[in-house]
């Protein structure tokens, strides 16, 4: 698998360190609320929400939330879809969405209007990679561990035709790969 990678962007120990700073600024941002939900978005934030989570010391109630916009390729497809029969219950509540990235901005934003729709009360969105282009859809996150260029990277939860999650780094690949 590692002999599929052009370069690495950003190494385990980089991501690491980083993870503690952010997980302290939800613990700090977070802290007077009587519990948090937070909803993973599968499957790319899979890695990021394990490390992530696990160096957050509040009572979190953890969910996933299944959509798609990719497709298998390299480039969004425009359209969100909410792939769950039932969507986790949040009225009332404060949540935080975790995803791998923000490219276009559409999955952030598709999902936090869904969890206003269904009665949130606050929705704050985390992101492992924030890619530096213009948005799509409106909006920042509230908390993204790496600003990176215009490029489609694999690695710690990202995928490419469903293969490379589970690369301990975020990377870019070879040419000949993706073919
Ligand atoms: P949007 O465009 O909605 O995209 O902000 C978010 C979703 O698109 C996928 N995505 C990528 N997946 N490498 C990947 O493996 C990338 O460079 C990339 N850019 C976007 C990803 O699933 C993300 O949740």
């Amino acid at each position: 698998m590692n002999e599929d990678i052009e370069k690495v962007l950003i190494a385990e120990e980089v991501i690491e360190r980083r993870l503690d700073v952010i997980a302290e600024r939800i613990r700090a941002d977070f802290a007077r609320e009587d519990s948090l939900q937070v909803v993973g978005i599968l499957k790319g934030a899979l890695v990021f929400m394990a490390d992530l989570l696990r160096r957050v010391p509040l009572r979190l109630e953890i969910e996933c939330l299944n959509v798609a916009s990719y497709h298998g390729g390299t480039e969004s497809s425009g359209q969100v879809d909410f792939l769950d029969v039932k969507l986790p219950e949040v009225k009332g509540r404060s949540v935080l969405v975790l995803d791998d990235i923000l490219d276009t901005g559409r999955t952030l934003a598709a999902v936090s209007e869904k969890l206003y729709e269904m009665g949130a009360r606050k929705v704050k969105t985390c992101v492992l990679l924030t890619k530096d282009k213009e948005r799509a859809a409106e909006g920042e996150a509230d908390y993204s561990a790496f600003e990176i260029g215009d490029e489609f990277v694999v690695g710690y939860g990202l995928d490419y035709d469903g293969k490379y999650r589970n690369l301990p780094y975020v990377g870019v690949l070879k040419e000949s790969v993706i073919g």
